[in-house]
Order: structure tokens, then C-alpha cells, then sequence
């Protein structure tokens, strides 16, 4: 099955070579796909692998992305899934701050489509990471979105983001890791750590493997107890680590509705970003939940040699269960034990800055009517007025307590600094983009609006909830120069 798979891959890194216009980053992309592990007999059965990668060159990164439906092998099964270029998920996009995307966006569905860059700090109009544009079956658009030279660098990703499809479309498979690189990967203590991509993603199929509607069947709502789990589109893969020898893995949340509580066995996490953006210090912690839309960045040291699983509980849903999403295998080797580092990347603390405004938004539900402030999702309506460069403080309510439902909240192009959960002050360690409001709870940030005007999106990261009107337009306005504030 694992021979098969490589096989598959490979296939896939020819095909992707000769016809799907990758001319830039072909030569990177090819060459991660043929490194030694790709071809290595010795692979333990099923160990983790990772998507394809295209790097960006010389500042450019010129690929096509081709959205299909294809029968591909995803848990060792070949499934017909909803890919980006023939791969569950689609290929790692790695660049740097200051580079270009060139994406060709080549709609092979029978549905419109779009994308969105998630965390990326670029912006939000025209053809750059316009969440409000529809590209039609059959048609392709040229994307060009600029990366600004003093941009964080971390875990980002790229998913559709068309009304009332991204549910399907994601559900489908349709997600891929966007790397910007720098930042942490250059710290002394973190740059020599070995690094593992884990996308996480869930679905259910019929007996045909294809997809099923999402909220159908059996689940009503969607219940994420009865999707498939993946990580790296495979089922329960094996990571191997060595005994005392650190690795950083870096976890993208690419689920429809799954909120996960992570932990290994025997293992602690060192968690050192969030969102894509460096944490001040590391942060110890024996279980990590992670969100719809959510990225962390963990260190993980390897224990007593022996096998442990990788555990994910499901927060949500009428059932509870805890599922193994890997299994860590630690090998007697070795490893040599490296410190980890005590500070990271400070934090540029917006607590000490002054509050320019301040605002409160109502999340809410009613059966299928899912709400912000009263009122679902309207692209020709704009629900918040903002001046470009304003420090706002934010408080989010999640007023839905029949039944009980959390609520991920995500804004596009500026993170935020969460300062309290609940009306209690917390401190952060980093910035973030996507954050859970607990049913009947609140949350609190501050957020600068830098750098862009132009029309974006804010909204509930479980897609099905955001799909149903759960997403709000907000303008970002340069100040009238001949008007006095
Ligand atoms: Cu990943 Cu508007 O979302
Ligand atoms: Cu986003
Ligand atoms: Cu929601």
C-alpha cells in the first residue's frame, strides 16, 4: 500500500512537471518529491510523508493550482476527493516575506470557487486575497498577492472561500500548508530541529468513496465523531522520533467542524507559534487544543523508547470520542539532547498602546440561521467602518446556549492579540488569527488595522456555520485627510 502510494506521488510530481504550468518552482518541487525517504525501503509501514512542496524563486512563486474531483489514495484507500493538483491535501506553498504568489486558479469543479490565503498579512482587494470573488466552472484567475518584506514567518494555508461551497469544497479535501519561512527557523536551539508538516483534515464517503454532502446521512449537522481523520491524507501514520532528540511539528487544523484536544502519550508539547506567528517563549503543555482554522508549532522531545499515540478528542458534537490521529514510534538511537531556547521572538505588546475604538459583535444561532450581530452574511452590506492604522479592542459573544455550539472566530488580514477570555486578563505569547468563543463566553482582543484598506471578511470557522450566514464584511477606510478626528 505504502509502495503504491509513493508511486501515486510520484506520478503526481511528473504530471504536475509537465502539465500544470508549475514552471517556476518545478525544479524544488521535483526534488523534494525524490528525496531519499520518497524511495527508501527501510520506511517503517505507513510513516508520515508529506504533501509536495513548492518553493518560491528568486521572489517568485508562479504555480497553477487546479481544483478537481479525482480518485486519489487517501488512507490507503483510493477515494474520489476534491484536490488541489491531484493531492489530499494540496501541495505545500513555501515562500518568504517580500516574495510574489502567481497563482492560477484553474476551477475544474462543477461549482464556483475561489481562494484565500488564511493569515497571510496582504491585501484584500482586487486579485490579491479577495474573499468576494467567484471564479465559475471552466474558468481560471490569476491571482497576484504581494507579501510584504516584514511579514511573520510560520504556518499559514489556502483554502476556497466561495459563499454557502466552502463547506463541501472543504469537507472534499480541497486545503494545502502555506509556509512563509524565517523567523523561528533561523533561531539558534530551533534551526537545527528536524520539522514535520501535519495536516489535519476529516471526511466521510459512501461505499463509491466519494464524498458525501456534508451534513447528511446518518449525522444530520455534521457530526465530526463520524468523519474519517487524516493526517497528510493518511490514517493513523507512524512518526518516528529518537529517544531525547527534539522535533518541531507544525500542526494545520484543515477540518470542515472538528475542534481537536491534541496530546501524546508519555510526551509534553513545547508550543512556540501560533497562527504563523512566533510565541515570546516557549510554552509547556500536556494537551494542545486546536480549532477549525488553527495552526500551533510544537517542539516534541522523544521519551523512553516505545510507541505512543497521538490522541485527538473531539470537543464538540453529541459525542465525545478520542481517536488516534498517529502513532509516535521512539527508537533507542542516538539522539542527542539539545536545550530548548528560553525566549523566542519578542511580542510587540498592543496592551501598551492607546485603544482607538472599540467594538462588540454577537455571534448567535437559530436552527439553520447562523448570525452575527442579528444579521447573516450580505457582500453588498459592510457592518464595520474602520480607519486604516486603528488600534481596536474587540469583544466577541458567543450568545448560542441551545444547544451549546463553540464558535471559532477568524478575522482575514490582521491578527490579533487576545487580552481576555471570558472578561478574565490572559497573556499572550503571540498573535493569532483564529480563536474559539466558548458557547455562553467571550473573548477580548486588540488588533491593529495596518497596512491595507479594502473590503474583507470576518466569521465563524466551522465552515458549515460560516456557510449559513455565520461571516461579516468589514471595510478598512484611509482617514479623510481634510476631516478633523
Ligand atoms: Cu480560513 Cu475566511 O478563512
Ligand atoms: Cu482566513
Ligand atoms: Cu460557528
Amino acid at each position: 500500500m505504502e509502495h503504491e502510494r509513493d508511486e501515486h506521488r510520484l506520478r503526481l510530481s511528473r504530471r504536475n512537471f509537465l502539465g500544470l504550468g508549475v514552471s517556476v518552482a518545478a525544479g524544488a518541487a521535483v526534488g523534494t518529491l525524490l528525496r531519499p525517504g520518497w524511495l527508501a525501503p527501510a520506511l517503517a509501514a505507513n510513516e508520515l510523508t508529506e504533501p509536495p512542496v513548492l518553493t518560491s524563486r528568486k521572489g517568485v512563486l508562479k504555480i497553477t493550482l487546479e481544483e478537481k474531483i479525482l480518485p486519489v489514495n487517501v488512507g490507503g484507500q483510493v477515494r474520489n476527493v476534491w484536490v488541489y493538483n491531484g493531492s489530499f491535501p494540496g501541495p505545500t506553498l513555501k515562500v518568504r516575506p517580500g516574495d510574489q504568489l502567481l497563482i492560477k486558479l484553474k476551477n475544474s469543479l462543477a461549482q464556483e470557487t475561489n481562494l484565500h490565503t488564511h493569515g497571510l498579512h496582504v491585501s484584500p482587494s482586487g486579485n490579491s486575497d479577495n474573499p468576494l470573488l467567484h471564479v465559475e466552472p471552466d474558468e481560471t484567475f490569476d491571482y497576484q498577492i504581494d507579501i510584504p518584506q516584514d511579514h511573520p514567518a510560520g504556518l499559514n494555508w489556502y483554502h476556497p472561500h466561495a459563499h454557502g461551497n466552502g463547506t463541501q469544497q472543504i469537507f472534499g479535501g480541497l486545503a494545502g500548508a502555506l509556509l512563509i519561512t524565517g523567523g523561528l527557523d533561523k533561531l539558534d536551539g530551533i534551526r537545527h530541529i528536524d520539522d514535520r508538516l501535519l495536516v489535519l483534515q476529516s471526511s466521510q464517503f459512501d461505499i463509491n468513496g466519494n464524498v458525501v454532502t456534508f451534513g447528511t446521512g446518518a449525522s444530520g449537522m455534521g457530526d465530526p465523531a463520524k468523519h474519517t481523520h487524516f493526517i497528510n491524507g493518511q490514517l493513523n501514520p507512524t512518526i518516528t522520533l529518537e529517544h531525547d532528540r527534539l522535533q518541531r511539528w507544525r500542526l494545520l487544523n484543515a477540518t470542515v467542524t472538528s475542534l481537536y484536544q491534541i496530546s501524546l502519550e508519555g510526551h509534553t508539547f513545547f508550543q512556540i507559534a501560533a497562527d504563523g506567528n512566533p510565541f515570546d517563549e516557549p510554552v509547556e503543555m500536556t494537551s494542545l487544543v486546536l480549532v477549525p482554522g488553527q495552526r500551533a508549532e510544537v517542539l516534541v522531545r522523544g521519551g523512553a523508547p516505545g510507541s505512543y499515540n497521538l490522541q485527538g478528542t473531539i470537543l464538540q458534537g453529541p459525542s465525545n470520542p478520542t481517536i488516534t490521529l498517529a502513532t509516535a514510534n521512539v527508537l533507542a538511537k542516538k539522539g542527542h539532547g539539545r536545550n530548548i531556547p528560553s525566549t523566542l521572538i519578542p511580542l510587540v505588546d498592543l496592551r501598551n498602546f492607546t485603544v482607538d475604538h472599540t467594538r462588540a459583535i454577537h455571534f448567535n444561532a437559530q436552527g439553520t440561521i447562523f448570525t452575527i450581530d442579528g444579521k447573516t452574511f450580505d457582500p453588498t452590506r459592510v457592518d464595520q467602518t474602520i480607519l486604516l492604522g486603528a488600534l481596536e479592542e474587540w469583544t466577541i459573544y458567543n450568545d448560542q446556549t441551545n444547544p451549546a455550539v463553540p464558535h471559532p472566530f477568524h478575522i482575514h488580514m490582521n491578527p490579533f492579540q487576545v487580552t481576555k477570555i471570558n472578561g478574565v486578563a490572559v497573556d499572550a505569547h503571540s498573535y493569532q488569527d483564529t480563536m474559539n468563543v466558548p458557547p455562553n463566553g467571550n473573548i477580548t482582543f486588540l488588533t491593529r488595522f495596518a497596512d491595507f484598506t479594502g473590503k474583507t471578511v470576518f466569521h465563524c470557522h466551522i465552515i458549515h456555520h460560516q456557510d449559513q450566514g455565520m461571516m461579516s464584511l468589514f471595510e478598512v477606510v484611509a482617514p479623510n485627510p481634510y476631516r478633523r478626528r
